[in-house]
């Protein structure tokens, strides 16, 4: 029952030979037993008759009984159950056994409006209209049957296979009634999720152009020789084009090679209810199905390969910004169980309120619509703006500061604070943090998969050497204030953990594969855009490594800072000079929190995060080099303060103020 139309994409995936690849199906002599509807008749049985015999017939309009008969001579059927078709003759029938017995069958199809009696292995065609019924005359039941009076009749009638009786019969009536014959038809179609029982009714209708259905609307054509591809709207009842009904675009390479002419079908589906998929859905509510489809297939033909695509416009209109489009063809395999919509092989090309699909092969095509979930940005643009201008501010200080910090480096060592080494350092790899974060957007988008593996790396890298030099500031800075005499002056030692410690890190998550790389960053007014940088990709180890270096070693770092600001506090109470000038000193030690703090809103980052708490987040960290220069300036305007004033006790003031960095 069902020929070219299922096998479709049975072939599809296994041949990689380009161009049109035709195979005859033969599926017909496999499904011949396959599920009958229940609105078509079919009555059988055995004609016991004399030495010739003919056909005789009269089917006219109506509803009411079709009457089966025989007698020595004569198969004669009368019924008043046609839709449209009118017709009435004399057969002869050459070919009957001489055995004086023949079996024959009685065939009704309402929504063909066509009656076939199949007798002496040979079909005839009683009466057939070139269309599909609305009303008609259906579910024909027994009425009454009349023994016969001699030996002539009929034997072993039957209807769809239930006997009615063995006895020998002069003839049988049965009644129908009116039906909606599409519309039945569509039921049956949507229940057995049979998109293919409607392209095989299109073809075996005999209709060359629009068929419509409540379900469907279907087209069909004659492909010829010298096929120049073609451009389809689909047009619903009297023709009218259907209002955002897809646009359809065949290329001449449909044509299968060798052929005179192939009959293609296409058919839209306004609603997606034939394709629902059997098991369970995947994504949950995050992907839907928009209810268009579209199925193209020619008849008897696997087509696949395609070396120009098929093209389909779907006219959706605007879908919201939160939403992506993806085309997506049904996958008509083996397994019924296992028919789904896939993604792989259709290219997406999105517009304003339509989306152009191609495809190289023939099944059913849709748009899928991806919803995509919380975690996006609503003003991106804003935040890479401001978050750029800010590092540039940050990476300009960091010049300043580190070219200050070589100068006062130059100093007699007694002159300077023994952390000058650290907070040059510090600044050294927010100078790199900075430099790396404002190319990384660029990188993304012009440069290749592995120099944005690089980048990304890199961009980790200097990140991490900012925690461990931000870890060794709050270190020294406790050092000098809580044991003054034991400070800790081993700078290579230091810069080997400060430096060394992140690369070591970041050699061994390079070695392992899919961390660094492509990461995009999806803005919520519109996701078909997003915005790329290099650095550590979306995926299980890359939250993962995330949330490990990025988020717990700044936090460790921060809760340290606070045990080490408390013994502090507690140390220094009692010196004279805190007592003086305890104003300035909570002035410095804020700025510090301050800067400090805003690694500590880089935890809240990846949770929900109010938008305001984000551009604070975003404009304070990139400020950070800023801050190491102001409190620096400070400090040193301070120093020289101090000096004027009281030069006897200014160095331990002064390192009274290296206060911790977290608060
Ligand atoms: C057989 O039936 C046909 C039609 O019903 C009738 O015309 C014919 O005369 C009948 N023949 C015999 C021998 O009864
Ligand atoms: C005759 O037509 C019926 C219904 O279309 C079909 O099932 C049957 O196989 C056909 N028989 C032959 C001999 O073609
Ligand atoms: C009427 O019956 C004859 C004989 O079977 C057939 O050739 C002809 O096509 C039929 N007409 C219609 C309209 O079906
Ligand atoms: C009628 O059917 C029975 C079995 O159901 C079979 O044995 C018999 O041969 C059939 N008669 C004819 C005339 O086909
Ligand atoms: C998508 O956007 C619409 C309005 O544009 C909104 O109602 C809906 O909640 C959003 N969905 C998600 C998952 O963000």
């Amino acid at each position: 029952m069902k020929e070219g139309v299922k096998g479709h994409s049975l072939a599809m995936e296994r041949n990689k030979s380009r161009g049109v690849l035709t195979l005859a199906l033969f599926l017909a002599l496999l499904e011949q037993g396959g599920a009958e509807s229940e609105r078509d008749f079919k009555m059988c049985g055995t004609w016991s008759h004399g030495k010739s015999g003919n056909l005789w017939f009269d089917l006219s309009r109506g509803c009411e009984t079709i009457a089966i008969a025989a007698n020595q001579s004569t198969l004669s059927i009368q019924g008043r159950i046609m839709g449209t078709c009118e017709n009435s003759t004399t057969i002869p029938l050459p070919h009957i056994s001489n055995k004086g017995e023949s079996p024959f069958c009685v065939f009704w199809d309402p929504l063909l409006d066509l009656v076939q009696v199949e007798i002496g292995n040979r079909n005839h065609t009683l009466c057939r209209t070139v269309g599909l019924q609305e009303s008609c005359c259906t579910f024909l039941s027994p009425e009454s049957n009349e023994p016969a009076p001699g030996k002539y009749g009929i034997m072993n009638g039957s209807t769809k296979g239930d006997v009615i009786t063995k006895n020998l019969q002069r003839m049988y009536s049965f009644f129908g009634e009116n039906e909606n014959c599409k519309q039945d038809f569509c039921e049956e179609a949507i229940e057995s999720n049979g998109a293919d029982l409607i392209e095989h009714l299109a073809l075996r209708s005999g209709i060359m152009g629009e068929v419509d259905l409540p379900c469907a609307e279907v087209s069909t054509r004659e492909l010829k020789q010298g096929f120049q591809g073609l451009d389809i709207i689909f047009s619903g009842p009297q023709s009218k084009p259907l209002k955002n009904a897809p646009l359809v675009s065949l290329p001449s390479s449909l044509m299968p090679p060798g052929k005179r002419n192939v009959k293609m079908v296409m058919s839209y589906y306004k609603q997606n209810i034939l394709f629902q998929k059997r098991g369970d859905g995947d994504g949950g509510g995050e992907v839907r199905i928009l209810n268009e489809v579209v199925g193209i297939s020619v008849e008897n033909e696997v087509i696949a390969n395609l070396p120009d695509p098929v093209k389909i416009i779907f006219r959706h209109g605007p879908m919201a910004k939160n939403e992506s489009t993806k085309c997506v063809f049904w996958d008509t395999r083996e397994d019924p169980a296992e028919v789904t919509w896939r993604r792989e092989g259709c290219d997406t090309i999105r517009r304003t309120g339509e989306t152009e699909c191609r495809f190289y092969h023939l099944t059913y095509f849709a748009v899928l619509v991806e919803l995509r979930p919380g975690s996006m940005v609503d003003h991106l643009e804003a935040l890479t703006y401001i978050s750029g201008v800010c590092c540039a501010i940050s990476f300009c200080s960091c010049v300043g500061l580190i070219f200050l910090l070589t100068k006062a480096l130059r100093r007699k060592p007694q002159d300077r604070p023994s952390s000058i080494p650290i907070h040059r350092n510090l600044a050294i790899a927010l100078l790199l943090l900075c430099l790396l974060f404002m190319s990384t957007g660029v990188l993304a988008n012009v440069g290749t998969e592995t120099l944005c593996r690089v980048v990304g790396a890199a961009l980790h890298y200097s990140l991490l050497c900012s925690f461990t030099w931000m870890a060794i500031e709050v270190f020294s800075a406790f050092m000098l204030v809580y044991r003054v005499m034991d400070r800790f002056q081993n700078h290579r030692l230091l810069s080997l953990v400060g430096f060394g410690l992140p690369a070591v890190l970041v050699i061994v998550l390079v070695s392992i594969k899919d961390i660094y790389g492509t990461l995009e960053v999806v803005p919520s007014y519109d996701i078909n855009n997003p915005y790329k940088m290099c650095w550590i990709k979306l995926g299980d180890r890359g939250v993962l490594v995330h949330y490990v270096t990025n988020v717990s070693f700044p936090v460790g770092v921060v809760l340290a800072g606070v045990v080490m600001l408390f013994l502090v506090l507690r140390q220094v109470q009692t010196r004279r000079e805190w007592k003086q000038n305890r104003a300035t000193f909570l002035s410095i030690w804020g700025l510090s929190c301050l800067f400090g703090c805003t690694w500590g809103l880089a935890f809240l980052n990846y949770g929900a995060l109010s938008e305001a708490i984000l551009f604070l987040f975003c404009v304070v960290n990139s400020l950070q080099g800023f801050f190491l220069m102001l409190r620096f300036s400070l400090l040193e305007w301070m120093k020289r303060q101090g000096s004027v004033m009281e030069t006897s006790t200014g160095s331990t003031r002064q390192q009274m103020l290296q206060e911790p960095e977290k608060c």
